[in-house]
């Protein structure tokens, strides 16, 4: 890159944030550029489109906005850019308060955090300039300045809409320190930071008692107070309540419901006239978007309470369930883990795709459609059409649904029982069973859940590794196909050994531990069986292979798994139609010669390379496999 460039570019751009001019500069700027001057819903709306919309296999809008960092939310998220759009517009919606209502550890928190961070970035592009009165506490549009009388010509010939009354502070200076000289008043650029607490507010109540209404609005200045003399004046007031402060972009009201009725009623005033009352002063204008969130039990109290109607109508509600879609949850847990910093640790192929599975289940309801179990509808959802479901039949399983996705296990869950299985010490690589456990495990310590339900999730554990079983058995088939020749000659060479035992009645060598053993009939016969060979034919069909040996070596060749047109049938047949066996014999640690272990570590290398796998995890599969291949 070239840094002085860059640099350069750098200078410019902070100059650009840090301009600084009067309103009659500023208002040169607003009528080349009128969206510096577009009211809160409407800039978060422009924001969102900005960012991109493309349209889902469902012929869903997915905004780009949220698709990085949010998965398998569409739906609450359409609800909410349409809050957005409405709101843009200027309809009555914008005064409702935005209420996020879903599960812990639904998203809710990043959904609001991604807004407030984009406003951040949004209000340092030209698209998102924003304006305000240099001094003035609430980051006033300076549009407010021009009197009533003058805003219709304003409207008309320039297209500005203005709304909103100067606040007292603002009344104050214009008149003492600026002489009434409106277009003398200094302005800046707008740029949005929490941090600063510019534009961006976040409110948590905390003990009722003792939490001041001034957290909210604001509240008398004691260090100014003396020297002004009387309370109503503003001079003495400080506007630097979490509403004030969040004037022309977002106020987070973490909890809402949570929160004591004095502070919701500031809440109503705002709403219905967006306006802040606040102690002495009259109404002052603010134009910003509440968003807040809250869960189904104090939602349904909240709704329960006469009391609270008013407030009720105020609110637009968007439901924020679990996401129900094992592909999304998937993201979901790479984001999370990404994010953290167990970087050298390996996570095997199918270990996040296990642990979305289980937390899918338990945020399923049960369907009363014939044949429609959890684990088929989790796999409709996910996008895979189930025998005689397709995905069209989605939509008519989602109308079943009373409240799905609205309880179950939570993302965060689960990523902290991963985490403290990847941080066990010397851990290097955590498989799917590993996260199964931890996730069992972490059962008993999870104080929210019933007794029943505990029972209901050991459930879905196991049903999670039924899934993983079939997933690892394939696996390995797959890893062992690539090398045909290989498997051949090893199962031959298996049968062979145990043939001739057989045929001798003697016994076979184990090559490590050189224990005797008898010759494998299952083994034998799984061949075998793949050529119609009976029970009563077996005896003779080994004997003529044990023939066809010793004359090929009277001729000084050996036997190889195509010398035997029916035998060589049998093998591949045996390979092609269910690797099974060849698997079992291969991962069975019982014995290995020399020829197994090369074959092992060929697959091994094989899951390395090509399939995601550490040494670590790719023996362990092997290992699981042979286990289960042995049962
Ligand atoms: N659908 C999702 N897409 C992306 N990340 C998600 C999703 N759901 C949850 N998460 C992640 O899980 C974690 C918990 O989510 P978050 O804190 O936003 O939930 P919440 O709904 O605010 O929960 P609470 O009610 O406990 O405050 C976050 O790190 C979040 O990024
Ligand atoms: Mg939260
Ligand atoms: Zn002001
Ligand atoms: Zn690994």
């Amino acid at each position: 890159m070239d840094l002085v460039k860059r640099l350069e570019e750098y200078r410019d751009r902070e100059r650009n944030l840090g301009w600084e001019g009067t309103f009659a500069q500023y208002f040169e700027i607003a009528t080349r550029q009128p969206s510096v001057a577009q009211l809160s819903h409407e800039r978060i709306y422009n924001m969102i489109l900005a960012a991109g919309v493309e349209t889902t296999r469902l012929g869903e809008p997915r905004y780009t906005f949220f698709s990085h960092d949010i998965f398998g939310l569409e739906k609450p998220l359409q609800q909410i850019v349409e809050y957005f759009h409405s709101s843009a517009q200027r309809l009555e919606v914008r005064k409702r308060i935005l209420l996020l209502m879903g599960p812990v550890g639904g998203g809710k928190s990043t959904i609001v955090h991604l807004l407030k961070r984009g406003l951040e970035t949004y209000s340092r592009a030209d698209a998102g300039a924003g304006y305000v009165i240099k001094e003035c506490p609430m980051n006033e549009e300076p549009l407010h300045l021009i009197p009533p009388d003058l805003r219709p010509d304003v409207e008309k010939e320039f297209g500005l809409y203005i709304e909103g009354e100067l606040c007292p502070q603002c009344r104050w200076l214009l008149e003492n320190k600026y002489d009434g000289k409106i277009e003398d008043v200094p302005v800046r650029r707008m740029v949005f930071s929490e941090k600063n607490r510019w534009g961006i507010g976040t409110f948590t109540p905390s003990d009722p008692k003792s939490q001041d209404i001034a957290e909210l609005v604001g509240g008398i200045d004691l260090s100014t107070i003396g020297e002004v003399g009387v309370e109503s004046d503003p001079r003495a007031y400080r506007f630097d309540g979490e509403l004030n402060i969040a004037n022309r972009g977002v106020m987070e009201f973490v909890e809402m419901l949570k929160t004591d009725e004095k502070f919701l009623y500031v809440l109503l005033t705002l709403s219905q006239e967006q306006n802040i009352k606040t102690g002495r002063f009259a109404m002052i204008y603010a134009d910003e978007v509440v968003i807040s969130h809250t869960n189904e039990n104090e939602y349904a109290s909240f709704v329960g309470n006469r009391k609270s109607e008013a407030l009720q109508d105020r609110i637009i509600l968007v439901k924020v369930p679990y996401n129900l879609r094992v592909s999304d949850e998937v993201k979901i847990y790479e984001k999370l883990l990404g994010q953290s910093a167990l970087t050298d640790v390996h996570i095997a192929p199918y270990t996040l795709r296990i642990a979305s599975i289980f937390a899918v289940l338990t945020r399923l309801e049960q369907s009363k459609k014939a044949g429609m179990s959890l684990m088929k509808k989790l796999k409709l959802y996910d996008g895979e059409d189930v025998e005689e479901y397709k995905q069209k039949d989605i939509r008519e399983l989602q109308e079943e649904t009373v409240r799905e996705g609205m309880d179950g296990i939570s993302p965060r869950y689960v990523i902290n029982r991963l985490s403290s299985a990847l941080v066990r010490e010397r851990v290097t690589c955590i498989n799917p069973i590993d996260a199964l456990r931890a996730l069992r495990d972490g059962l008993d310590q999870h104080t929210s859940i019933s007794r029943d339900e505990r029972e209901e999730y050991l459930n879905f554990i196991n049903e999670a590794r039924k899934e993983y079983d079939d997933m690892a058995r394939k696996e390995v088939q797959r890893a062992f196909v690539y090398s045909f020749e290989e498997s051949a000659r090893t199962l031959l060479n298996n049968y062979l050994d145990n043939v001739e035992a057989y045929c001798n009645k003697t016994k076979i060598k184990d090559p490590i531990t050189e224990e005797d053993m008898d010759p494998d009939e299952h083994l034998m016969r799984s061949i075998e069986e793949q050529i119609g060979i009976t029970d009563n034919a077996k005896k003779a069909f080994r004997e003529e292979i044990l023939i066809r040996i010793s004359s090929l070596a009277r001729r000084g060749q050996t036997f190889a798994y195509t010398s035997h047109e029916r035998l060589k049938e049998a093998i591949e047949k045996k390979l092609f139609a269910d690797l099974r066996d060849v698997v079992k014999i291969t991962t069975s640690t019982k014995t290995p010669d020399a020829e197994q272990l090369k074959r092992t570590n060929e697959v091994v290398s094989r899951l390395i390379s090509d399939h995601g796998y550490c040494p670590v995890c790719a023996n362990e599969l092997l290992r699981y496999v042979g286990s289960l291949l042995n049962r």
